[in-house]
């Protein structure tokens, strides 16, 4: 049984707010994670790859746009020698699309290697997206210009049945190209970083470190794919003499990521300056895990009081040889982080951290409601040319709006017009249309639409139709007329 811990700290507050929580939970089966944990694309590439032991496939069926480039460099791994880069200059986003289950929390990786690619020297900086929220910039001009290539991950609950990543130009990227190495969607257990409402944040990973070892840790010791860098102080480093398990911690973490840790001698305060990065003013979840690495025995067991930054995290915390896992939903942190772990009393060892994860909490940025993206798909599909970036979220985010889709301002947006206007588009309009029932403005004259005009009656809001000029056969629905707010046809 886990057990786990969570404080709350409200920043506005004077006084510092405890909660504990004991959380059991009920044993998950972990056979349906087993490997493919998910998806894991080499993008730009031809063939599969394994980097490893994970199988790296082709991304050719996840996006329909972009072009491909091969590094031509020696010593690279596998995914890094191809990459797919969008010069479209007009598309509003450029999207991977995965067929995912509702409601499954994951785990999304992006890799980039530069590679001078496009025959310049500095690596373009440009926007990454997942599902409707503006995730970050990617900037990776640092990395590359130590030789390294860089990565970003999210946390997400998927709210439908696809999930979509994004990358998109800003005001940054000038005549280049965004451009991505490798990407990773991977399946989470439910149980994980649950504290936080996945239906409003996500969680972007800010640094995720085992204490006292030597090697990064991921795939296989980590069945998610997670991986966790070393960290080393100047403090003294323990080796577990214990058995422990993966499942006595909350969030799952890998047993070598907890089978060392750091300490200090008996009566002394073991101060760490973690996560080794200065942090950007923000909200963040903090897990810390600890474990008393002695032989396994009534008295293997420590206590001792955890402050972040001179604020209270946990007091009395009972670190036994089974571990323990205490987190924070929501604490802020700005600037350089300090942890101290102060001993009670008459405790004949010092205190002992093993490992922790920092994850910056995304507020989402909202999405399209389902039926319009149905409608909106449907309309695609119908379509033989749609603008190249009709893929992922049809509204969001705002700015990043399929070309011609201008939605509503709510969190769940919608479709409140739609304008292809002289956009040289061939298909048919779907009887679905009729379900865009916030839709104001209908206008597609100009182009080569064919078949027949739908019935529109489910189009409560139509104010302006513009339909003139397509080669549509027949003659208008009878349900045109009844449109109470029609005004201009
Ligand atoms: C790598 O080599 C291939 C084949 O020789 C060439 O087509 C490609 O442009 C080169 N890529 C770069 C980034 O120089
Ligand atoms: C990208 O990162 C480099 C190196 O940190 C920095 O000098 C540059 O200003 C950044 N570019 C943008 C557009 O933020
Ligand atoms: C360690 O724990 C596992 C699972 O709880 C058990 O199967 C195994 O026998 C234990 N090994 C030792 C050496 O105690
Ligand atoms: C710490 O946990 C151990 C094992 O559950 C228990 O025996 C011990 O009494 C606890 N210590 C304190 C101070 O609660
Ligand atoms: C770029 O994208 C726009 C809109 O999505 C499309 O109309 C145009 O044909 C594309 N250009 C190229 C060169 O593919
Ligand atoms: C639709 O686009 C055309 C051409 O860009 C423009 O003239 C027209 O005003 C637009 N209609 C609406 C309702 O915005
Ligand atoms: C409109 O939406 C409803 C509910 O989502 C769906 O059952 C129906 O099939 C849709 N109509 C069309 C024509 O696609």
């Amino acid at each position: 049984m886990p057990s786990g811990g969570a404080v709350a700290y409200h920043n506005m507050s004077p006084s510092v707010f405890l909660l504990f929580l004991f959380v059991t939970v009920p044993f998950l089966p972990h056979s349906a994670l087993s490997n493919p944990l998910g998806f894991f694309l080499n993008c730009g590439g031809t063939n599969e790859v394994t980097v490893d032991s994970l199988k790296y496939i082709p991304d050719g069926s996840y996006t329909k746009v972009g072009t491909v480039a091969t590094i031509n460099k020696t010593d690279l791994l596998p995914t890094l020698t191809t990459l797919r880069y969008f010069p479209n200059t007009s598309s509003r986003k450029f999207c991977y699309t995965f067929p995912v289950i509702k409601g499954n929390k994951y785990l999304v990786k992006t890799i980039y290697y530069y590679g001078e690619f496009d025959g310049g020297k500095q690596p373009p900086v440009f926007d990454q997206i997942i599902e409707g929220t503006k995730w970050s910039v990617v900037n990776t001009t640092e990395d590359y210009a130590k030789g390294l290539s860089s990565y970003y991950e999210v946390v997400v609950v998927s709210p439908g049945k696809k999930l979509s990543v994004c990358l998109a130009r800003n005001e940054h990227t000038g005549n280049s190209s965004p451009f991505i190495s490798a990407l990773e969607v991977k399946s989470l257990d439910g149980s994980l970083y649950n504290p936080i409402d996945f239906s409003k944040y996500a969680l972007v990973t800010v640094a995720r470190h085992h204490f006292g070892g030597d090697d990064i840790i991921s795939f296989p010791d980590d069945k998610f794919n997670r991986m966790w860098q070393p960290f080393k102080d100047e403090n003294p480093v323990v080796i577990s003499n214990s058995n422990i398990s993966s499942s006595d911690f909350w969030n799952l973490p890998p047993v070598k990521a907890i089978s060392s840790g750091i300490t200090t001698s008996k009566g002394k305060t073991l101060e760490i300056q973690w996560p080794p990065v200065l942090l950007p003013s923000s909200y963040y979840y903090i897990s810390l895990y600890f474990q008393d690495n002695r032989n396994p025995s009534p008295f293997s067991w420590r206590t001792f009081d955890v402050a972040i930054n001179g604020h209270t995290f946990y007091s009395n915390l009972n670190a036994t040889s089974k571990g323990v896992t205490v987190y924070a939903a929501q604490w802020p942190l700005s600037g350089q982080t300090k942890i101290t772990m102060t001993p009670s009393a008459d405790m004949p060892v010092g205190p002992v951290v093993n490992a922790g994860e920092v994850y910056q909490i995304l507020p989402l940025g909202g999405r399209t409601q389902t039926r319009d993206v149905i409608a909106m798909e449907d309309l695609a599909k119908s379509l033989q040319n749609p603008p190249r970036d009709w893929n992922g979220d049809p509204c969001r985010p705002k700015g990043n709006s399929w070309t011609g889709v201008t939605c509503s301002d709510q969190f769940v947006a919608r479709v409140i017009a739609l304008n292809l206007t002289n956009g040289g588009i061939a298909g048919t309009l779907p009887p679905s249309i009729g379900n865009l029932t916030a839709l104001s403005h209908l206008w597609i004259g100009g182009n080569k639409f064919t078949g027949t005009i739908p019935d529109l009656h489910g189009l409560r809001e139509l104010q302006t139709l513009h339909l003139e000029n397509n080669k549509f056969e027949g003659s208008l629905p009878p349900s045109i007329e009844k449109l109470p707010k029609l005004q201009e046809m």
